[in-house]
C-alpha cells in the first residue's frame, strides 16, 4: 500500500520529509511553505511538488496523511483543513496555547475518522521506549523523577509569542512534561517558580522555571526547563527511580542516547544501553505510517496532547500567580 504524504511548513518539516523517505509505504507527494528557498529545497531534495498555501497544496492533491510543522497558532486551523479532506494528520507539538484549540483539534480528527498523532518523539525514541517497555514488564512504574531539560537560546518570534509557541515552557517543555505523563501517568498538582530572567527582550514572557509535578497514582517529578543553558552544555538527563530500580537516560539535549539503570538490590551492578540514533524521529515518523495503514491507535494521541497542553499552562499560571495549581 503506497500513502500520499505532504508536508506543511519546512523547518523541522525537513526533518519529516527525510524520514518519509525512508519508509517504503510513502509517496511524499507535496510540501507547502511560504518560504521559498525552504519550498525549492523540499522539491529538490525529495520531489515534493511545492505549494506556497497550504490550502491550494489540499485543493490541488489527493492526499492520505499530511506533518503539520508550522507554528503552533496554525495547527487548529491547518488540522480542520486535513481532516475535513480525510487526510491523517501528524501534527507537531504543542498542539497549542489554548486547550479549547487543542480539543477542537481531537474533535474535528474524531468526527471525521482520521488518525492524529502529536510530534511527542520522546515516547518513541529508543532509550525511553527500552526503558518503558523495561518498567512495564519488570521494573515498575517510576514514583520519583528529576529532568534537567534546559535549552540554549532560541529567538524566532512566534516561540515567545503568548498565543503561538507560548515560550519555552509551552513551546519545548511540553517534550517532558508528555514524557513523564507517559512514564508516571496523570498529574495532580503543579508547583513552579520562575519567570523572566535571561532574555530581557522578550518580557514578560516566561523564560525559565523550576518545577515539581505530583502525579495521581502517587510519586513526584522535579524539572528544570526554559533557557536555562547554552547550546553548548544543553543536556537532557533524565533519573527515573521506582521501587526497584534507579535509571538514568543522557545525552546532548534531544539526543539521550545513553540509558543505564541498578537494581536496588544489586546496587553495584549496572546495565548500560547505548544507541546511536536516539532523538525518535525516524521511528515517530514510521510508527504514525504504521498506525495509518494498520488502523492503530497512535501512542501519542490528540488527547495526550490537549493534557500536556493544560499541565503547561498550569505551570506558567503557577508562576505568575506564585500559587500551586491543582488540575
Ligand atoms: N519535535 C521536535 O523536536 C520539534 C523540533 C522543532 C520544532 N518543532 C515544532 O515544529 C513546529 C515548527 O517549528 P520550526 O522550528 O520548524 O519553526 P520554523 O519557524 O523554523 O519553521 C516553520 C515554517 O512554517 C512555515 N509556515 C508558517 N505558517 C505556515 C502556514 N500557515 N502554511 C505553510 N507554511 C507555514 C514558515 O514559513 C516556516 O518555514 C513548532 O510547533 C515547533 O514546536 C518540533
Amino acid at each position: 500500500m503506497q500513502l500520499k504524504v505532504g508536508v506543511i511548513g519546512l523547518g523541522i518539516g525537513m526533518r519529516h520529509l527525510e524520514e518519509y523517505a525512508a519508509v517504503p509505504e510513502v509517496e511524499i507527494t507535496a510540501a507547502a511553505d511560504m518560504n521559498p528557498e525552504r519550498l525549492k529545497a523540499a522539491s529538490e531534495k525529495y520531489r515534493a511538488k511545492p505549494y506556497t498555501s497550504a490550502e491550494e497544496m489540499f485543493k490541488s492533491e489527493k492526499l492520505d496523511a499530511v506533518s503539520i510543522c508550522t507554528p503552533p497558532r496554525s495547527h487548529l486551523q491547518l488540522t480542520q483543513m486535513a481532516a475535513e479532506r480525510k487526510v491523517h494528520v501528524m501534527c507537531e507539538k504543542p498542539m497549542s496555547t489554548s486547550v479549547n484549540d487543542a480539543k477542537k483539534m481531537v474533535d474535528t480528527c474524531g468526527k471525521h475518522r482520521v488518525k492524529l498523532m502529536i510530534g511527542f518523539k520522546k515516547r518513541l525514541a529508543p532509550a525511553y521506549a527500552f526503558l518503558k517497555k523495561k518498567c512495564d514488564e519488570d521494573l515498575g512504574r517510576p514514583v520519583w523523577a528529576l529532568v534537567k531539560f534546559a535549552l540554549g537560546r532560541v529567538d524566532m518570534d512566534w516561540f515567545w509569542d503568548e498565543q503561538d509557541g507560548g515560550g519555552p515552557i509551552t513551546e519545548n517543555t511540553v517534550h517532558v512534561i508528555d514524557l513523564l505523563r507517559y512514564f508516571m501517568g496523570d498529574v495532580k498538582r503543579v508547583h513552579a517558580e520562575g519567570g523572566n530572567y535571561f532574555m530581557r527582550h522578550r518580557s514578560p514572557q516566561i523564560d525559565t522555571g523550576i518545577f515539581t509535578l505530583s502525579f495521581k497514582e502517587g510519586g513526584m517529578a522535579g524539572v528544570g526547563a526554559g533557557y536555562g543553558s547554552e547550546w553548548a552544555f544543553a543536556k537532557e538527563e533524565v533519573s527515573f527511580t521506582t521501587a526497584k530500580a534507579v535509571c538514568e537516560v543522557k545525552g546532548n539535549f534531544d539526543q539521550p542516547g545513553n540509558l543505564q539503570y541498578i537494581y536496588r538490590s544489586q546496587p553495584d551492578k549496572v546495565y548500560t544501553e547505548n544507541f546511536a540514533k536516539p532523538d525518535g524521529f525516524k521511528e515517530e515518523i514510521a510508527h504514525f505510517i504504521d498506525c495509518v495503514i494498520n488502523d492503530k491507535k497512535p501512542l501519542a494521541s490528540g488527547e495526550d496532547g490537549v493534557e500536556s497542553v493544560k499541565i503547561c499552562l498550569a505551570v506558567k499560571r503557577s508562576i505568575r500567580e506564585n500559587k500551586i495549581i491543582t488540575l
